[in-house]
């Protein structure tokens, strides 16, 4: 799927949260036979936040939510939407959505999660921005964060290292000029068994898992691929060079990653949100958190246009360009 939709939207608020618990690579020795200096030099990361034992995904999004509604200055009641992408809810009903809005207050919301794997927040944004562009949201709210920590195998040093707990929230409103310029999302089912949790659902396996199974190698591979063909294909079709590009908010899954593909997109250092240090793969928390860096860096001031890309289980990619309008510090709780 790739374009644009009707009227122009934007990001008026942006907010984000990480649970308080920080877990650095040394103590991951404590469960795993691994090192500091095998994941710095393979992956980038330093440390990441876990989540308490009682900590869920509504306990991590709720003040990632206050603070973006906060900024954008704009009463809860008013949110006619309200979407959450995650794959680590609650529970698989009611949705994490649904209990939130009950929380903040927005007892006219449409409310509901979505399930895209990393890229789950380039796919919410993409329908929440569709739906008020279209005029049937006047302003939405949307929700990217995991608590993997949960779904994780402790005794699986090939996935425990890599991850982290995290959640961010933007909301959406329209605008006179600016916001949205479009969106490039698809999908590859056929590699999702590169990165899946067999038994987690209705179908039934041999030998179901309760944990994250991963084949590093075949997502490094895809990863690699969709995050540059990705970004060019919302560049092309939007006019736009790479040159344009003031800020590149890639997925943060591993600094390999990152620095192929801004090396292949030509896209220079001084350009690039880079967090995976501190908070790890978030999963859909990670562009949201980045957004939310970015934006108290001073970065993300109105006229610059930002290329957001996400990759991640399903197979699934998804980029967007927006021209930032408004101004958003103030989002790193
Ligand atoms: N500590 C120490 N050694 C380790 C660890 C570890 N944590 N993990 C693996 N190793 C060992 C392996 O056992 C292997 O040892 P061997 O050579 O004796 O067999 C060696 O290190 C090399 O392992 P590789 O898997 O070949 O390492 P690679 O360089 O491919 O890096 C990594 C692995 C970091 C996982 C990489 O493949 C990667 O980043 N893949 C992409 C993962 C990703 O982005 N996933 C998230 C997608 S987004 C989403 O939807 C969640």
């Amino acid at each position: 799927m790739i374009g644009r939709a009707g009227r122009n939207v934007t990001i008026t608020g942006l907010g984000c949260h990480v649970p308080e618990r920080i877990l650095t690579n040394d103590d991951l020795r404590e469960y795993v036979d691994t090192s500091d200096e095998w994941i710095i030099s393979r992956t980038g990361i330093r440390e990441r936040r876990i989540a308490g034992p009682d900590e869920a995904m509504t306990d991590i999004a709720l003040p990632a939510c206050r603070r973006a509604l906060e900024m954008a200055g704009v009463d809860p009641a008013s949110i006619d939407l309200l979407v959450v992408a995650t794959v680590t809810p609650d529970m698989a009903f009611p949705s994490t959505a649904a209990l939130l809005a009950d929380t903040l207050g927005m007892p006219d919301a449409a409310a509901y999660d979505l399930s895209a794997g990393c890229t789950g927040f380039m796919y919410a944004i993409a329908q929440a921005y569709a739906m008020v562009a279209a005029g049937l949201s006047q302003r939405a709210l949307v929700v990217g964060g995991d608590v993997l920590s949960k779904i994780l195998d402790w005794s699986d040093r090939s996935t425990l290292v890599l991850f982290g707990d995290g959640a961010g929230a933007v909301v959406l409103e329209p605008v006179e000029q600016g916001g949205f310029l479009g969106f490039e999302l698809g999908a590859d089912g056929g590699g999702g068994a590169s990165l899946w949790l067999p038994g987690s659902g209705s179908r039934a396996f041999e030998e179901p898992e309760r944990f994250v199974k991963m084949n590093g190698r075949e997502v490094f591979k895809f990863a690699t691929r969709v995050m540059v063909s990705s970004a060019q294909a919302i560049l092309d079709e939007c006019g736009k060079t790479v040159d344009d590009i003031d800020v590149y908010v890639p997925h943060q899954a591993n600094i390999r990653i990152i620095n192929h593909a801004s090396e292949k997109l030509g896209v220079p250092e001084e350009k690039i949100v880079i967090n995976v240090d501190r908070y790890g793969n978030t999963s859909s928390g990670s562009i949201p958190l980045a957004l939310a860096d970015a934006a108290d860096d001073g970065r993300l001031v109105p006229g610059k246009l930002v290329l957001m890309t996400g990759m991640g289980a399903g197979l699934t990619w998804g980029s967007a360009l927006i021209d930032w309008t408004h101004r958003t510090t103030g989002a790193v709780a």
